[in-house]
C-alpha cells in the first residue's frame, strides 16, 4: 500500500488531536501537530518580551527560529502515538510541550499565526516533515496550503458549544483555572480570527471530506477515516 499524506484541518476543539492520534496509531503513520509550531513561536515571542502587536519583531523571530533550527517537532509514529498526551516539541532544546498548552498561548498562537512571515517560516518545516508520506498532519491549512495535493483531506468540525465544552474539560482536568464561559468566548474569538485572517484562513479544501464530531466517539471517527485512507492507499 502507498503511504499517504493525510490532512486533518478544522477549528479549535473539534477533536483533531484525539482523532489524529488514533488514526496515526491505526495506520502506523507519523503524527504531526502543526498548531504546536505556532504555539511555540508565541511562547518564544512572549519570553522575548515582544508585544502581540509587534508583527515585525514576531516575523523576524519566527524566521530566526526556523533558519537556525531552534524548533524541533520530532513527531511520533504508530503505537507510540497512544502514549503521548501532547506531542513533544522542543524550543532551543527545552521541552515546551506543556508550556505551550495554556489559554494565553492559544490566543498567542492565534495572533502570531496571522503574521505572514510566521506562516512562511513554518511552511518549509511542515513540508519537510511530511515529504516522505505516511503522515497525519493536523492543523488549519494543511489541505489548502501546506499540502494542497495531499492524498486524503478531512475537515473535522462540531458546533462551538460542544468544542468549548471539550476544551474546558481538558483544561479543567489539567487544573487550569478557567470558566466555561471564558473557554467558549476564547473558542469563538479564535474561530473568528482564524477564519478572517488574510493569509491561509481556516476553510475547508474543496476536496476535503467533512466530518462532524458532535456526539460521536473518537474511535468511530477514526474507523471512518481509516477506511477512507485504506481505500486510497
Ligand atoms: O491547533 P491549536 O489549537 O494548537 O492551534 C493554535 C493556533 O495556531 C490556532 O488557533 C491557529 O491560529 C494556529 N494554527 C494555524 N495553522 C495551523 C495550525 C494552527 O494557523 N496549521
Amino acid at each position: 500500500a502507498r503511504r499517504l499524506r493525510v490532512a486533518i484541518d478544522g477549528p479549535a476543539g473539534a477533536g483533531k488531536g484525539t482523532v489524529a492520534r488514533g488514526l496515526s496509531e491505526r495506520l502506523g503513520y507519523l503524527l504531526l501537530d502543526t498548531g504546536a509550531l505556532y504555539r511555540t513561536v508565541a511562547l518564544a515571542s512572549a519570553r522575548a518580551g515582544i508585544a502581540w502587536e509587534d508583527v515585525e519583531a514576531i516575523g523576524a523571530l519566527a524566521r530566526r527560529l526556523a533558519d537556525e533550527g531552534r524548533i524541533a517537532l520530532p513527531g511520533v509514529s504508530g503505537a507510540a502515538a497512544r502514549h503521548v498526551d501532547h506531542m513533544q516539541i522542543l524550543l532551543d532544546g527545552e521541552d515546551v510541550s506543556f508550556a505551550i498548552r495554556t489559554p494565553e498561548m492559544s490566543l498567542g498562537a492565534s495572533r502570531v499565526s496571522a503574521v505572514p512571515a510566521v506562516r512562511e517560516a513554518l511552511l518549509a518545516m511542515q513540508r519537510q516533515a511530511g515529504s516522505e508520506g505516511g503522515v497525519v498532519l493536523e492543523g488549519r491549512d494543511i489541505g489548502t496550503v501546506v499540502f494542497p495535493d495531499a492524498e486524503v483531506k478531512f475537515f473535522l468540525t462540531a458546533p462551538a458549544e460542544i468544542r468549548a465544552r471539550r476544551r474546558f474539560d481538558e483544561l479543567a482536568g489539567r487544573g487550569v483555572d478557567v470558566s466555561f464561559e471564558e473557554t467558549l468566548a476564547d473558542v469563538i474569538q479564535r474561530d473568528k480570527a482564524d477564519s478572517e485572517r488574510a493569509v491561509a484562513p481556516l476553510r475547508q479544501a474543496a476536496d476535503a471530506l467533512v466530518v462532524d464530531s458532535a456526539g460521536r466517539a473518537p474511535e468511530a471517527i477514526v474507523d471512518e477515516m481509516a477506511r477512507v485512507v485504506e481505500l486510497r492507499a
